[in-house]
């Protein structure tokens, strides 16, 4: 039987300590030990974006991590963002343009949009779709998102479509 090795970590601005098993993911870290069930898991290979947390400021796909590899490191997951009101004008801007329906890829693609924007003030169309093409979204058809992105690009601007 493997042992657990001990990690430490900070989540959403709190210290964690923790115990994990070696092959445990850092979606599964979060959803199960951590309860922080907003980051999602859809394909558990790296390809639906569900999973998108931020680790040091960076998107990352946490099904693809470790929860070892955390240890040490700075992780934000869409509680973070939605407790601190990061996202609170993207949340609204979702609700408004109705680019969400049943709200499983929105974790993930609020994690992507917000990250995008941090990066560049007002993106294009055509640039916010090449940001989130690593997000899936099964029921939206994505043009209500990128027009929530867009949107909310332009209200921070001082904008409003
Ligand atoms: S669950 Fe991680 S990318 Fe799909
Ligand atoms: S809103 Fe259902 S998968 Fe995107």
């Amino acid at each position: 039987m493997t042992a657990a090795i001990p990690i430490s970590l900070e989540v959403n601005g709190e210290r964690v300590e923790a115990d994990v098993l070696p092959r445990l993911n850092l979606a599964d870290f979060l959803r199960e030990q951590l309860h922080l069930t907003g980051t999602h898991v859809g394909c558990e290979h790296g390809v639906c974006g569900a999973c998108t947390v931020r680790l040091n400021g960076v998107i990352v796909r946490s099904c693809l991590m470790l929860a070892v590899q955390t240890h040490g490191a700075s992780v934000e997951t869409i509680e973070g963002l939605s407790d601190s009101g990061e996202v609170a004008d993207l949340q609204a801007a979702f609700r408004d343009r109705n680019a969400l329906q049943c709200g499983y890829c929105t974790p993930g693609m609020l994690m992507a949009a917000q990250d995008l924007l941090k990066q560049q003030v007002e993106p294009d169309r055509e640039r916010i779709r090449e940001h989130l093409s690593g997000n899936y979204c099964r029921c939206t058809g994505y043009q209500a998102i990128v027009d929530a992105v867009e949107i909310t690009a332009r209200a921070r601007m001082g904008r409003v479509l």
